[in-house]
């Protein structure tokens, strides 16, 4: 079945603003006046082709690569759009884990690659489980598709999984795409993260300055694959956008040689509010959740109710958002962001609180 649109991403447009907003998954909007840019660093137009040299060089040293491996793209959506288009061919199959992020399926059916499954369980803390990715895989699979951090769980998958997941992968000659978007939260905290881009040529991996930093409006984010991948997605984008705005690049390039304050501010409000998130999710016998560890989105299971009254009667009642489960293909849990402003998110638990304890909770 070809799907032509997002049904999540529509419904996060238009219906999950609210004064107290924990659907949302990134951190708080970082402000353009505290980003110590000058006029002079601006220009409208510029030399972007095939890459802005002085971002490519920048995105490079982060992800501790070569520039040639490095595709900038308007954000991590269009990375990720830019893999499964360049890596695979219509009729072709890729193997997407079970929950996740809509948008991975709704693009892949939207290019007409066949999607097959693989589950990520609850009640083993969505770990990737590598014996259920194989199961997944046939002769036809180019690629096998995980986000890392899980998008909705936060679940790790450590080095050795993901070492595990592409033996597999590569003995159908496929390669694997981690979404690494939320995997910049470890380097917000200062953890190491393990970016599979040092894994092994099979491994492709996506990331942006949207979630962990506050920096979604840049727009700005990248791929890390082979190099003749990397100019395969070039090509491919001058398909979708040819060149992304110069002045977003410009501001990117100013946004990293400043990650260091934009950070730690992210920092604070993660830190203050896991440990805020985590009060409350040991505190409630109504929900089932692993503790925040160093993830910014909790994906708890509601035990009494139904999950899409309940979100309904806590945006009405309550003027708090959360993500019904059931856009992750998970319907009995709801996601919880950790990003936004600490008043805000304790304002969010409150009232999640008493939305609770009305749905029969103690
Ligand atoms: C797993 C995952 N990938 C990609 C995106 C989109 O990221 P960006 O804003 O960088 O396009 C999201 C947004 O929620 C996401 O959850």
């Amino acid at each position: 079945m070809s799907s032509t649109f997002s049904e999540y991403m529509e419904w996060a447009k238009t219906r999950s603003a609210a004064r107290f907003n924990l659907a949302s998954s990134g951190v708080a909007a970082f402000p353009l006046a505290d980003l110590p840019v000058r006029i002079e660093d601006l220009e409208i137009c510029g030399d972007s082709a095939y890459g802005y040299a002085p971002l490519q060089e920048r995105l490079a040293r982060k992800a501790g690569v070569d520039p040639d491996r490095v595709v900038h793209a308007t954000g991590t959506s269009m990375a990720n759009l830019l893999v499964l288009a360049a890596a695979v061919s219509p009729g072709d199959e890729v193997a997407i884990e079970d929950p996740t992020y809509s948008l991975l399926v709704d693009a892949a059916r939207w290019l007409r690659l066949d999607v097959r499954r693989f589950a990520r369980r609850a009640e083993d803390g969505f770990r990737v489980e590598p014996r259920e990715v194989e199961k997944a895989l046939t002769p036809r699979t180019r690629l096998v598709v995980l986000t890392n951090l899980h998008n909705p769980s936060s679940a790790f998958t450590p080095p050795e999984d993901l070492r595990a997941v592409g033996e597999a992968a590569r003995s159908v000659g496929a390669r694997v795409l981690v979404d690494e978007v939320y995997l910049e939260s470890f380097a917000v905290l200062g953890r190491p993260s393990g970016s599979a881009a040092h894994l092994g040529p099979e491994f492709v991996v996506t990331s942006s300055l949207t979630k962990a930093y506050g920096l979604s409006g840049l727009r700005c984010g990248w791929a890390v694959a082979d190099p003749d991948l990397a100019r395969r997605m070039w090509r491919l984008n001058d398909l979708f956008g040819v060149v992304p705005a110069h002045p977003a690049e410009r501001l990117s390039v100013v946004a990293l040689d400043h990650l260091g304050p934009i950070a730690a501010r992210a920092r604070a409000i993660l830190e203050a509010n896991a440990e805020g998130a985590n009060a409350f999710l040991a505190a409630r016998p109504d929900i089932a959740c692993a503790p925040v560890d160093g993830g910014m989105i909790a994906f708890p299971r509601l035990l009494r109710g139904g999950v899409e009254p309940f979100c309904q009667a806590l945006r009405e009642r309550h003027e708090t958002t959360v993500v019904p489960g059931r856009f992750f293909g998970a319907p009995g849990h709801f996601r919880l962001s950790l990003g936004c402003a600490r008043e805000t998110f304790e304002g969010g638990l409150a009232r999640l609180a008493r939305a609770l304890d009305e749905a029969g909770g103690p």
